[in-house]
Formats: C-alpha cells, structure tokens, sequence
C-alpha cells in the first residue's frame, strides 16, 4: 500500500516532532503492509506562519529518515498547500505539485470554503495541473452538501480522503460523509494523514478493511493504483460518479 498523505517528516510542521517519533510511526506503518510513504508537509499554512519550507529542505530531511529506517520502505517528498488564491503562482515552486507538476494536493479551512475557491481550483485544471482535495470529508459545507464534491469532480478536481475519517476519529458527520462520498464513487485516494505515534498514527489497515466492505476491489486503486500514477505522473481518468441513492418511503416520511 502507498500512503498519499501524512506528516511524518520530523521537525518539519506540525507533525512528528522527532526523528524516534518518525521511526516509530514508520515503523507502524511497515506492520500494515505499507511499501511506501508520500510525505506531505504543511505549505503556506497560516500556523506554520515564519517557518520557512522548499524541496531541499524536505528532501535533506527525508534522506536521513531513509538513512535511518532503510529499505523497509520508500518515502517520497511533498506537500499539502492551504488553500490561498495564489495556486498558479506557487505551482512553479516544485515543493507543491507531484508528478512533474501534474497533480498538487490541497486542503481548506473546515468550518468554510474561500470565496471563489472553485475557479481558482479551474484555472489550475487549466494551466495543467490537477487538484486533489485533502479530506473533503471533514469541511463542514461538505458535510451538509457532498454535491460540491460532484461539480468539482466534473471540473476536474480528484478527492482524497483521510484514513481516520471512515475510523470514526473525526466523529460521526465525518465518517457518514466518507462513507456517502465512497458509495457515489467520489474518492481517488486514500491517506493516514498521520501526525504523531500516539491517536494520529498511520491507520491505513483498519480503514482498508471498512473500505473493502463498501467498494470491494476499487479500494485497491485508493492505495496503490492511483497514488502510483500520481507518482508516475501519469493521468488519472476518475470513474463515473454515481446518483444519490433514492430515499426509500420510510425514510422520505421520517425525514419531512
Ligand atoms: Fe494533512
């Protein structure tokens, strides 16, 4: 399994905070069957504010976990970008985009999404680069209306989910979200999002498992298909998304 989202680089944001606690989560991942770990640092987020973040950076920062957990597993450097409208400008910055610039992956503020943010997201299509949302499944207009995730797919925009929300860690909005979202086919990706050894630890198994119960083999393609592709720099074509699943007589009379 290939993990596309997490902060396991020490020192680096707001993740592990020591190259023992990067060693330790490493190697919880390597128990699940994880071959490869996608690391993507906080980019211009407001609370890493003044610390300062390039590819050299990460990569140095990489290179000796590497040294340290050996071939055990692969590590591969990146980013998480906050959303802020300057998208096409930061692209030229190879921290922020995978595959050659083809894919950049990108989170929001949870309780709103910015003004505009939809044909800023457009414009990136444009210039060549796809985005992916980081855990849609846990912004609050989401959570109300999965039907922007529907419009943003047809725009061109690709979905990763975080691991813990089909747990439960996020609460149950969260987790009732990822499951609607995985059974209208709109997940790309699935990422631990893991930041420390203790609750937010990698958890790609357990989450697996639910999965397989909801969309059987296409779970493969979250965690190992499509972020091998994004490494790769090859396209991703997503799958068709499905209707809303009518509401049967007994719920529509409970829900008036
Ligand atoms: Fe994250």
């Amino acid at each position: 399994m290939i993990d596309f989202h997490n902060h396991v680089l020490p020192g680096l944001d707001d993740g592990s905070k020591t190259m023992e606690q990067t060693i330790s989560m490493l190697n919880h991942a390597i128990s699940q069957g994880i071959t490869d770990v996608i690391c993507t640092v906080h980019y211009q987020h407001p609370k890493m504010d003044g610390i300062e973040i390039n590819l050299k950076i990460v990569n140095d920062s990489l290179q000796k976990v590497q040294k340290q957990i050996g071939e055990k597993i692969n590590l591969h450097s990146g980013a998480e970008v906050f959303y802020l409208p300057n998208l096409l400008e930061i692209r030229r910055d190879p921290l922020t985009v995978f595959g050659h610039g083809k894919y950049m992956l990108i989170e929001f503020q949870t309780h709103q999404l910015p003004p505009n943010y939809d044909e800023e997201l457009y414009k990136l299509v444009m210039s060549g680069t796809t985005p992916i949302i980081a855990h849609p499944e846990r912004y609050k207009p989401i959570q109300d209306d999965i039907n922007i995730i529907e419009k943003l797919i047809h725009s061109g925009c690709l979905m990763q989910i975080d691991a813990g929300s089909l747990i439960g860690h996020f609460g149950t909005n969260c987790k009732n979200t990822v499951i609607k979202l995985l059974k209208r086919n709109m997940v790309h990706f699935m990422g631990s999002d893991s930041h420390n050894d203790g609750k937010r630890n990698f958890c790609l198994e357990s989450a697996v498992n639910i999965c397989e119960k909801l969309i059987g083999d296409l779970t493969e393609k979250l965690v190992y298909d499509n972020p091998q592709k994004l490494l790769d720099g090859e396209n991703i074509i997503p799958w068709e998304v499905l209707e809303e699943e009518p509401k049967s007589f007994i719920k529509k009379l409970f829900s008036r």
